[in-house]
C-alpha cells in the first residue's frame, strides 16, 4: 500500500497515531493539574514501566496538558550520572524568565531568581549561557544540602507561578538515572510546595526499579506519589492501536490479519507500531490480511533485532552478556540470581557485583527480593534468536 501513507509510527518518543489504552493516565493527569492551580492537594505522578511502553510518549502528552491548563512546564530526559541541580537548573532559569514579565509575579520572582542563583553557585552548576544578573539571596537555597535547598527553590518557584496564575509542572523521564539522593530531595521538595498548596507538580517516567529510598523521603512517597504501572496494551486497545490508524487513512484489515499481530507483538506498544508500520507496506492492497502480516513478520523482527533490542545488547560488555544469555537460557523470567549462577557455573555472590552493573545500565531489573528480569519486553527470545542458538545449540 502507499509508503507514504503509512500512519505507524516505530521510534523512541514517536507519537504514536493512536495512543491507545491509556485515557485513566491522561484523565488523571488532567484533572492533577487544574486541582494544584486551585490550590487543592494533588497527587504527583511516577509512571513505570519496561522499555517501549510508551512512558515518553506519555509524558510528552501530559507536558501538553499541563501547558493547556495553564501551566509552565519543564521536560527533563535524565542521563545516566548527570546531577539534579545542573539539569534541573536551566529549565527553572527559564520557568522565571517567562514569569518575568508578569507584572503581579516581578517580586516572587526576582526573589526566586537569587534563591536558583544561590543554588547555584552551592551546587557548581555550570550556568554559562543561562548566567543570572542577579545577586544571590544568602541563606536561601544555598546550604549545600540538597534536601533543604531543592525544597527552599521550589517553594520560590511555586510562588512565583502562584503569583503569575499559572502553574509549574516539571516531568522526569528516565528517573531511574537519577540518584538515590537527588531523588529523595526532589521528593521532599514536592512535599514541601504541596503543603503549602503551591502550583507545582511532578511527574516522572522510568524503569519498574524503586529507588531505595528511606526517611522522609519513603513516607512522603508513599502518601505524595501514584505510582502507576504502564504495560503491554490489552487486546481491545491493541487491535485499536492498529485499527484507527489505518481506517483513518481510509483502508481496512482483516480481523485475523489483526489478532494476528496482537498475537505477535503480546501488545506492546513499540512492537505494534513496528509490526503495523511492516504490515502495511508488505500489503498489496487493503485489507491488509494474515498472508501480509506473516510476511512481515520477519522484517518487523530483523528490525526489532537490528535496532530496539541490539542497541541495548551493545551497551553490556562481554562478561554481561554471558549472563543475560544465561538468564535467557532459562526460559521466560523473572529469574532467581541463584539459578542464572549455577547457569554460568559461579558462585551466587561473585556475580552480584556484575548483576549491579547491568542493572545500573537498565538492562535488567529487580520486580522483587531475589528477583530479576529484563526491562525490554521479549528480551530474552531476542537472545535465544541471535546469541544463543548458535553458539550453544540446544543449550
Ligand atoms: N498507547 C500507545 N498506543 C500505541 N502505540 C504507542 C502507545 N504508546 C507508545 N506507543 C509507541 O510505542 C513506541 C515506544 O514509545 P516510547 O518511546 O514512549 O516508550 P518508552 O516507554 O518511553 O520506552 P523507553 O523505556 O525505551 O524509553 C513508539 O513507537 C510509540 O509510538
Ligand atoms: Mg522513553
Amino acid at each position: 500500500m502507499d509508503k507514504v501513507r503509512n500512519p505507524f509510527a516505530p521510534g523512541a518518543g514517536s507519537q504514536p497515531p493512536e495512543l491507545a489504552g491509556r485515557d485513566r493516565i491522561l484523565d488523571d493527569a488532567k484533572i492533577a493539574v487544574q486541582r494544584v492551580i486551585r490550590g487543592k492537594p494533588t497527587l504527583s505522578q511516577i509512571l513505570l514501566g519496561l522499555r517501549g511502553v510508551g512512558k515518553t510518549v506519555l509524558l510528552n502528552k501530559i507536558e501538553q496538558i499541563a501547558e493547556e491548563h495553564g501551566h509552565l512546564t519543564s521536560i527533563i530526559a535524565a542521563p545516566e550520572g548527570v546531577p539534579l541541580p545542573t539539569l534541573i537548573y536551566p529549565r527553572i532559569h527559564q520557568v522565571l524568565h517567562k514569569l518575568s514579565v508578569v507584572e503581579q509575579a516581578r517580586i516572587s520572582t526576582f526573589n526566586a531568581m537569587r534563591a536558583l542563583r544561590g543554588f547555584a553557585s552551592v551546587f557548581k552548576v555550570e550556568i554559562g549561557d543561562f548566567a543570572l544578573s542577579v545577586d544571590p539571596e544568602t541563606g536561601t537555597a544555598d546550604s549545600g544540602n540538597i534536601e533543604y535547598d531543592l525544597a527552599e527553590l521550589f517553594v520560590k518557584v511555586g510562588e512565583a507561578a502562584k503569583a503569575a496564575g499559572r502553574g509549574w509542572t516539571l516531568l522526569i523521564d528516565e528517573i531511574q538515572y537519577i540518584g538515590d539522593q537527588d531523588y529523595a530531595a526532589l521528593i521532599v521538595a514536592i512535599h514541601r510546595v504541596n503543603q503549602k498548596g503551591l502550583p507545582v507538580l511532578f511527574f516522572g517516567a522510568g524503569l519498574p526499579q524503586v529507588a531505595a529510598l528511606s526517611g522522609d523521603a519513603k513516607s512522603y512517597a508513599e502518601r505524595l506519589f501514584s505510582y502507576r504501572s504502564v504495560g503491554a496494551l490489552d487486546q481491545k486497545s491493541a487491535e485499536l492501536a492498529i485499527r484507527n490508524p489505518i481506517e483513518e487513512e481510509g483502508e481496512q484489515i482483516e480481523l485475523d490479519a489483526l489478532h494476528a499481530i496482537v498475537g505477535k507483538t503480546r501488545g506492546y506498544p513499540y512492537f505494534l507500531q513496528e509490526w503495523g508500520y511492516q504490515a502495511w507496506d508488505t500489503a498489496d492492497r487493503s485489507p491488509i490480511d494474515v498472508v501480509d502480516v506473516d510476511q512481515s513478520s520477519q522484517k518487523a523482527l530483523q528490525r526489532l533485532d537490528d535496532g530496539f533490542f541490539r542497541v541495548r545488547f551493545d551497551r553490556l560488555t562481554p562478561r554481561e552478556r554471558e549472563y543475560v544469555c544465561a538468564m535467557a537460557k532459562l526460559g521466560d523470567g523473572p529469574y532467581k540470581s541463584g539459578d542464572v549462577a549455577e547457569m554460568m557455573k559461579e558462585p551466587p555472590n561473585k556475580l552480584g557485583p556484575m548483576r549491579a552493573s547491568i542493572i545500573k545500565k537498565g538492562m535488567i531489573y529487580s520486580p522483587s527480593y531475589g528477583d530479576i528480569d529484563f526491562t525490554v519486553p521479549l528480551f530474552g527470545e531476542y537472545l535465544v534468536r541471535n546469541w544463543i542458538k548458535a553458539s550453544a545449540p540446544g543449550g
